[in-house]
């Protein structure tokens, strides 16, 4: 254990006093629990590092807690869910559930905790680290620069609208209705400005103003709103042009605003580019708690075996720190950590390249419990 007293790089010696949260876990299905459990040892590391506490409540969700309640998102998990500081999830669905009809999966669990909990706001930052270069999918010259800050929308759009199916003569008709108010574009808006406002002012708005209604009223709504933040340099791409310009000059975006279904969409494009979509964390919010996920999902191929990447699910717990928690030193010093690991050339098996060596998730984990506890600065820090 160690004291409060910490000197950092950017300071001298402060004292903070130590945090108390109170984080809910859950875990899901596939991967989700092993990518958890690196996740949770890293933040009892950080805890006994900048002697905070946190303690962690499981609760089941999605493909398991279909299992052993019949629904995908218990009241009891809602309920902690709602009481928590902070919510940290692994990743749900899986092959079993897929005859499952819409409502009845365990990704409807997902979208009703986003529902329940008011997450308007999913943010995917797309960070190309830099020991990761050579993963990319993207030539050399335009690899370099893959810092976007994706903000997709996260509560409305064809994801909430009614969904039906009909008998129809040559067998069925499915319709799926896309909504947007004026309101529910201003709420995430806001929030992208504000992030393009604290980045380099860029904000690309994404839509398909040429075809849907609702990308018309996106559109006109986010263009109002750019009369109020001068700072910040707006345009306003088709969704198509969008996923051409990702991959021939990425470097051209700082943050994106987008909507439920293509952030959805163009954030597994973002995430091929910076190498794995293994690597990737979000935050989701509203006026409750976050929640915090990788974006890959439950891989059920890749479940038990110890291949799956855990940074997705690391970073996700650092974001937490950083954006529900302020402790930016705290999420930096997980980071710095990670980025060393994988300068050094230990790597999953979904990052690993020529002259590197794989590991699989667990010793990833192990190898970065001991490359955090050597970090740069430590024993000035610690006393130690
Ligand atoms: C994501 C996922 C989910 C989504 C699925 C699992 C419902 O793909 O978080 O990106 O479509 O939002
Ligand atoms: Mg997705």
């Amino acid at each position: 254990m160690r004291t409060t007293m910490t000197s950092h790089s950017s300071g001298g010696l402060q004292t903070r006093p130590p945090l108390e949260k109170h984080i809910v876990l859950l875990p899901g299905d596939g991967i989700g629990p092993e990518i958890m459990r690196v996740a949770v040892h890293v933040l009892r590391d950080c805890a006994a590092e900048f002697g905070h506490h946190f303690d962690f409540a499981e609760f089941p969700f999605g493909g398991c807690a279909l299992e052993a309640t019949g629904e995908p998102l218990p009241a009891a998990t809602l309920a902690a869910c709602r009481a928590a500081d902070a919510i940290l999830l692994g990743a749900v669905g899986g092959p079993k559930w897929d005859p499952q009809p819409i409502g009845k999966r365990p990704e409807s669990g997902l979208l009703a905790l986003r529902q329940q909990l008011g997450l308007y706001i999913n943010l995917r930052p797309i960070d190309l680290r830099a020991p990761l270069r050579g993963l990319s999918p993207l030539r050399a010259d335009r690899a370099a620069d893959v810092h976007i800050d994706f903000v997709r929308e996260l509560a409305g759009d064809i994801y909430f609208g009614e969904h039906r199916v009909e008998v129809d003569p040559s067998g069925e008709r499915a319709t799926d209705l896309a909504v947007y108010t004026t309101g529910e574009v201003e709420r995430v808006a806001r929030y992208a400005f504000a992030r393009a406002e604290a980045r380099k002012g860029r904000l690309a708005s994404v839509d398909k103003a040429n075809v849907l209604s609702t990308s018309q009223v996106w559109r006109k709504t986010v263009a109002r709103m750019a009369a109020d933040h001068p700072a910040v340099e707006v345009e306003h791409l088709y969704v198509d042009n969008a996923a051409m310009q990702l991959v021939l000059a990425p470097a051209q975006f700082d943050v994106i605003l987008t909507s439920n279904m293509f952030g959805d969409i163009l954030s597994d494009l973002g995430a091929a580019l910076a190498g794995s979509i293994g690597l990737i964390p979000s935050m989701s919010c509203g006026p409750g708690p976050s929640l915090y996920e990788p974006i890959h999902g439950s891989a059920p191929a890749l479940a038990g075996k110890d291949v799956a990447n855990p940074v997705g699910m690391i970073l996700s717990a650092s974001m937490m720190l950083r954006e529900s928690f302020g402790l930016a030193r705290e999420a930096e010093w997980i980071e710095s950590a990670v980025d060393r690991l994988f300068a050094s050339g230990v790597r999953t098996p979904d990052t690993v390249e020529p002259g590197t060596a794989k590991v699989g998730c667990i010793e990833f984990g192990d190898r970065l419990h001991a490359e955090m506890a050597g970090a740069p600065g430590r024993q000035e820090r610690t006393g130690a």
